[in-house]
C-alpha cells in the first residue's frame, strides 16, 4: 500500500467537485432529443459564441465530435489530410473508414501541423481518375507531441491552401481551453483556422462527460442528424451541460496553473540523468520526455510504487499530465519521487 496517490495519467482523470455537482442538481432540463433542454441549448449557444461560430452541438465524447464532423463534411470515397500522430488516427478507432468511409492520408508535421508542401502533394481534386480531397484535420494544443500549441503561421498557410482550393478544415480543439490560456490568444481567434471546431469539457475543465462541435448553421444540422445515427441522441442531458457551463465560468482559467506545474515536473525531468526533454518545449499541461538508457515500463513502475501514476508512451518515452486534481503539494511530492528514480 502507498501512502499517496498522485495520478498524471491524464487529465480525463478529473472528477466533478461539490460546486459543479450542484450546479448540475440544479440544471432546468427537458428532453433535448426533442429539442426542449434549455440548458443544453444555452451550453451550445455559449460555446458557439466563444469560439466565434454560427451554431454548436453537445456531444457524448471527443471523439463523437471529431467523428460526426469528419462525416459532416465528407462523401463516402473522399479523402481526409492529417498530420502524423494526430489523436483522429492514433486513438479513434479507424473511424474515419469505418464511419465515413474515407481514405485518411497521413503527412509529416512541422511544429504540430501538417507539412504545407506535402498537404499540397497530396491534394486531390476529384477530376478524372482521382479522389476527392475534402477535408484537412488539425490539433490544439497537440496531445502526442506533447500538449504543444502548433505553429499559427502554418495554419494559417493551411487555411489559405484550404480556401484556394474548396477543402474544409476542422480543429480538433479538445484541449483548444489550455492553448488559449497558454497563448492569451482568444478562443476564436485559435479556431478561425478551422471551418469547424470540436472541444471537450471532459479534460482539464474537469466535467465528468462531454464535448461539444461549432461550425456553420447547415454543418451542425447534418452533424445533429449523424449524432443521432451514431447514438448520441440523449434526453436530459442538460444535467452535463450545466456542468460545462459550470466548467466554463470557474475552471477554464485556472489551468493556468496545470501549466506551471508541468512546467516543474519538465524542469525536474530535465534535471535527471534518465530523462531528456527542454522545458520550453512544453507549452500546457502535458510533458512527454524522452528517456535514455531506460525502459519507459521500468520508469513508470519505479514510480507507481511511490504511488506516482502515469503512462509509458512507447518503448523510450513516458507521459505525464498535470489537472485541477492534483495540487501543487501533490506535484512537489511527483517530483521528489521523480527526482530520486535511479536505473
Ligand atoms: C486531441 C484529442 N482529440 C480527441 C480526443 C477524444 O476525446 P474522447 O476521449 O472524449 O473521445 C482526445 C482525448 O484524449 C484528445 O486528446
Amino acid at each position: 500500500m502507498v501512502a499517496r496517490v498522485v495520478d498524471l495519467r491524464s487529465d480525463t482523470v478529473t472528477r466533478p467537485d461539490r460546486p459543479m455537482l450542484e450546479a448540475m442538481v440544479a440544471a432546468e432540463v427537458g428532453d433535448d432529443v426533442l429539442g426542449d433542454d434549455p440548458t443544453v441549448k444555452e451550453l451550445e449557444r455559449r460555446y458557439a459564441e466563444i469560439v466565434g461560430k454560427e451554431a454548436a452541438l453537445f456531444t457524448p465524447s471527443g471523439t463523437m465530435g471529431n467523428q460526426v464532423a469528419v462525416a459532416a463534411w465528407t462523401s463516402g470515397g473522399d479523402e481526409i489530410i492529417l498530420g502524423r500522430e494526430a489523436h483522429i488516427i492514433e486513438y479513434e478507432y479507424g473511424a474515419p473508414g469505418f464511419l465515413a468511409r474515407v481514405l485518411t492520408r497521413e503527412v509529416p508535421v512541422v511544429e504540430g501541423a501538417p507539412d504545407p508542401d506535402e498537404v499540397r502533394k497530396r491534394y486531390k481534386s476529384g477530376e478524372f481518375h482521382s479522389s476527392r480531397t475534402s477535408l484537412i484535420c488539425l490539433e490544439n494544443t497537440h496531445n502526442r507531441l506533447g500538449g504543444i500549441v502548433p505553429n499559427q503561421g502554418i495554419f494559417r498557410a493551411l487555411r489559405a491552401f484550404a480556401d484556394e482550393h474548396g477543402v474544409k478544415i476542422h480543429l480538433d480543439g479538445a484541449r483548444l481551453w489550455n492553448a488559449s490560456v497558454a497563448t492569451g490568444k482568444p478562443m476564436a481567434e485559435l479556431a478561425s483556422v478551422g471551418d469547424s471546431v470540436m472541444s471537450c469539457l471532459s479534460k482539464g475543465l474537469g466535467c465528468p462527460i462531454g464535448s461539444i462541435l461549432a461550425g456553420p448553421g447547415d454543418f451542425i444540422k447534418r452533424a445533429h442528424r449523424l449524432r443521432k445515427i451514431c447514438g448520441g441522441g440523449m434526453r436530459q442531458v442538460g444535467i452535463l451541460a450545466a456542468a460545462g457551463l459550470y466548467a466554463i465560468e470557474h475552471n477554464w482559467r485556472r489551468m493556468a496553473e496545470d501549466h506551471e506545474k508541468a512546467q516543474r515536473i519538465a524542469k525536474t525531468l530535465a534535471a535527471t540523468p534518465w530523462a531528456g526533454i527542454d522545458p520550453a518545449d512544453v507549452h500546457t499541461n502535458i510533458v512527454i520526455p524522452v528517456l535514455e538508457g531506460v525502459a519507459s515500463q521500468r520508469v513508470v513502475e519505479g514510480a507507481a510504487e511511490r504511488g506516482v501514476r502515469f503512462f509509458p508512451f512507447g518503448e523510450d518515452k513516458i507521459r505525464l499530465v498535470t489537472h485541477r486534481d492534483v495540487s501543487f503539494d501533490d506535484v512537489g511530492y511527483a517530483c521528489d519521487v521523480l527526482s530520486r528514480l535511479r536505473f
